[in-house]
């Protein structure tokens, strides 16, 4: 595989996380990154070895040699920063939650055939072996047909207004920032919903905590808890007609999933340690795509996205919450 070049924009929480699974992974060449703060960027480069620092986006998009550009802004920004990005004709990796809403990812997907460029959001879960041995055994019929799915997720942190994660002018609340992995987990075993049933609690026009319940005619559904200032295990099941598979506790980033039949007894367990932190997955998945020419990648398609964002918009719809800049 040939060699990738790497830009990453914003300097935050997850792109340090990001960095340090970069610096490990073959093939990934650190090549550039960018903050608004031209300070931040050169110590940013300096801590990882990164060759070249910028002061603003907007230049390291029009950097011709980055094969692909990681984005880890918060979700506010996204929009703007994959559209500058693809505009210049970069390949984008973009972070979870990949816009505020459908419409914007719709652009983006729009935008980024017309530019024929690669564009994924960064949802590491599905690209780690722990996911893919679940799929493997649904596809296998290990378990029959899927009937249910329980997954969590919360992040017990204290109400703080002036935290991207509470403020609604950057994206925040949990749905966008921890329910979009359950129902990517939902949506990847049992497709598209029927019905979408959502309760919140909303404080400063933002979901605090929420509770989902996605119905399929085909009489399966998939029940959905998170929030901040909770605790859960966080931990995910999916149920069929002959067995159930559950993931270890923190199901998004779990190194273990364990397959039982009806009965309860278990026929498999497989346990991944990380090669890194577990974030190298989605590197080597984006790499592998960008070798092979592909615009998207088959663990991450597009569809899927799409379709968590319409789940997504379909909640905030029912709750009567609007994100700033929204109609
Ligand atoms: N995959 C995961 O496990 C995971 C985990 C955590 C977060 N995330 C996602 O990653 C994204 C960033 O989260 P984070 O926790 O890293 O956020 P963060 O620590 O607040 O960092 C975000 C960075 O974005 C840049 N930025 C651009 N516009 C900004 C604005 N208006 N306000 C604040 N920062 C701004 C800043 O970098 P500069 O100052 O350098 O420009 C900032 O450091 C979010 O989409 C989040 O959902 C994913």
């Amino acid at each position: 595989m040939k060699n990738i070049n790497w830009g990453i924009i914003g300097t935050g929480r997850i792109a340090h996380t990001f960095a340090s699974a970069l610096k490990k992974t073959e093939n990934a060449v650190l090549y550039a990154v960018a903050s608004r703060s031209w300070e931040k960027a050169e110590s940013f480069a300096h801590e990882y070895g990164f060759s070249k620092s910028y002061g603003n986006y907007s230049e390291l998009a029009q950097d011709g040699n980055i094969d692909i550009v990681y984005i880890a802004t918060p979700m506010a920004s996204h929009f703007q920063d994959v559209m500058t990005c693809l505009e210049n004709g970069r390949n984008v990796l973009c972070e979870k939650s990949v816009t505020l809403n459908s419409e914007q990812l719709e652009k983006i997907i729009t935008k980024a055939k017309e530019k024929n460029l690669f564009f994924m959001e960064a949802m590491w879960t599905k690209c780690r072996p722990v996911f893919l041995k679940a799929k493997e055994w649904v596809d296998n019929g290990r378990i029959g047909s899927i009937k249910y799915t329980k997954a969590d997720f919360s992040n017990n942190v204290k109400y703080n207004p002036d935290d991207r994660l509470f403020r609604a002018d950057c994206g925040g609340g949990a749905l966008l920032d921890l329910t979009v992995y359950p129902l990517t987990l939902a949506q990847a075993f049992l497709g598209d919903p029927d019905e979408i049933i959502s309760f919140a609690n909303i404080r400063d026009n933002i979901d605090l905590s929420d509770s989902v319940i996605l119905k399929y005619n085909n009489g399966s559904f998939a029940s959905i808890d998170s929030g901040f200032e909770i605790d859960l295990k966080n931990n995910a099941v999916i149920s069929g007609t002959d067995g159930y598979i559950i993931f270890g506790d923190g199901f998004f980033c779990t190194c273990d999933v364990t397959l039982y039949d009806r009965n309860g007894n278990e026929i498999e367990k497989f346990s991944r340690e990380n090669i890194v932190n577990g974030y190298e997955y989605e590197i080597i998945e984006a790499q592998k795509c960008i070798s092979e020419n592909l615009k998207e990648s088959p663990l991450v398609p597009h569809s899927g996205t799409l379709s968590v964002m319409k789940i997504m918009d379909e909640c905030r719809k029912q709750w009567g919450l609007k994100f700033p800049d929204e109609k």
